[in-house]
């Protein structure tokens, strides 16, 4: 490691209540400092899931046939006032993945044209657009935009150079998943609509991360995930489609209702458990008793100290500018040389894991190592000072 760094460590924000992690059902036994890959539920949310499914499997037929439409529209009114979207212009899917396939393979690509995105894509987003793109002869084109980042021009200028006459749409993170940055995302669809191009953004992570109002943005298509920052039960996403685009845009499982109304047709997607979509409500308004604003105020203030903690204690740069002006609740870190020792990403992770209980992403990204520590109220100043002595302890050991 380079030895201490000079930088100066923000303050450590006050949690928000005593023994909040007892809200959870995470096991105490580890350090859980990954809430953003899969999100983690609240015990009493995950209770009102399973007394929705009681429900359902007491009376099938009047549940999900007769009601359902009924129980959709009280969930979804909620889920539209917390994202910022008419009930009408949105439905429900099974995860943000699914939500950026629904569109890109309702959109009809043809040879030449340009799908571009950045080095920032969630691999598997990027596995959509080619699979689209080669489908049709198209190209998928990919910005380079490297770490550390210093302001939104060094996102939005690549981005803006690279569209042209061919670009047929853009497809943006609003927070990235590797990289945990919040992109300019209103600047960049601003931009591309002078250009005349369509924007789908990726907001698997916005919701209950940040303020959100999707119809603000203007973007042509929006996905979000409710399981991550909003905490309802995995299986609870949505997907976002301005009105002039309705058309032509189905979810991947086409039935009944082909062509009846964006709302209608991704209301039912085949017989399967909408407990999850029932619950998102549950978890807004759950949360909501805590506070969204003092939940989001204090991941954040955490992300930010723990930027600034991490890249003093290991001697690195922060990825992104120190007043957290560019982070959420989530926060890369390169991690020191020696860590290359253990190999890959994931023994190193394992080692974490295995001998220090913590679990966190160690990713690999442009050539070099990362750790993406994630804050939720349930985590306090101490999960990242474990994980900040458990990396010295395992550079240590491994670079002996
Ligand atoms: C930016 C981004 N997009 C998409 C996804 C995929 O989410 P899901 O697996 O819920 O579809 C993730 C998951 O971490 C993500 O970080």
């Amino acid at each position: 490691m380079s030895g201490q760094s000079s930088l100066p460590v923000s303050i450590v924000p006050e949690p928000i209540a005593e023994g909040l992690s007892a809200l959870w059902t995470l096991d105490p036994a580890v350090t859980f400092l990954n809430h953003g890959s899969f999100g983690a539920t609240p015990r009493v949310v995950l209770e009102a899931q399973s007394a929705w499914r009681a429900r359902f499997e007491a009376r099938p037929i009047e549940m999900l046939d007769r009601r359902r439409a009924e129980l959709l529209a009280e969930t979804k009114h909620v889920v539209g006032d917390f994202v910022g979207a008419t009930p009408d212009d949105f439905g429900f899917v099974t995860n943000a993945t699914g939500g950026i396939n629904a569109v890109l393979r309702s959109l009809r690509f043809e040879v030449g044209d340009e799908i571009l995105t950045t080095n920032h894509v969630y691999h598997a987003i990027r596995q959509t657009i080619r699979y689209v793109a080669e489908r049709a002869g198209a190209r998928s084109i990919e910005v380079d935009i490297d770490l550390p980042i210093a302001s939104p021009n060094d996102i939005l200028a690549p981005i803006e150079a690279a569209l042209n006459d061919r670009t047929r749409l853009v497809v943006i993170d609003h927070i990235t998943s590797t990289t945990a940055v919040v992109f300019p995302i209103d600047r960049i669809i601003d931009v591309c609509r002078q250009r005349g191009v369509d924007v789908l953004v990726d907001g698997a992570h916005a919701p209950g991360m940040i303020e959100l109002d999707i119809q603000s943005l203007g973007a042509a298509y929006y996905a979000a995930n409710l399981h991550k920052w909003v905490c309802a039960p995995k299986g609870a996403a949505l997907l976002w489609v301005r009105p002039d685009r309705h058309g032509g845009i189905h979810p991947n499982t086409i039935s009944h209702f082909l062509n009846e109304g964006l709302a209608v047709e991704f209301g039912w997607q085949g017989t399967r458990d909408i407990t999850a979509w029932l619950c998102a409500k549950d978890a807004i308004e759950f949360m909501a008793g805590i506070g969204w604003r003092r939940i989001r105020q204090y991941n954040h203030d955490l992300a930010v100290w723990v930027q600034a903690m991490l890249s003093a204690r290991w001697g690195v740069p922060p990825s992104t500018p120190r007043d957290g002006s560019m982070l959420g609740s989530m926060v890369t870190i390169v991690l020191p040389d020696e860590a290359k020792v253990a190999g890959t990403v994931e023994a190193f992770q394992a080692r974490l894991y295995d001998e220090h209980r913590i679990e966190v992403p160690v990713l690999q990204w442009n050539r070099r190592w990362w750790v993406r520590p994630c804050c939720q109220i349930y985590n306090t100043a101490q999960d990242y000072e474990r994980l900040a002595e458990a990396v010295v302890t395992l550079c240590a050991a491994t670079g002996r």
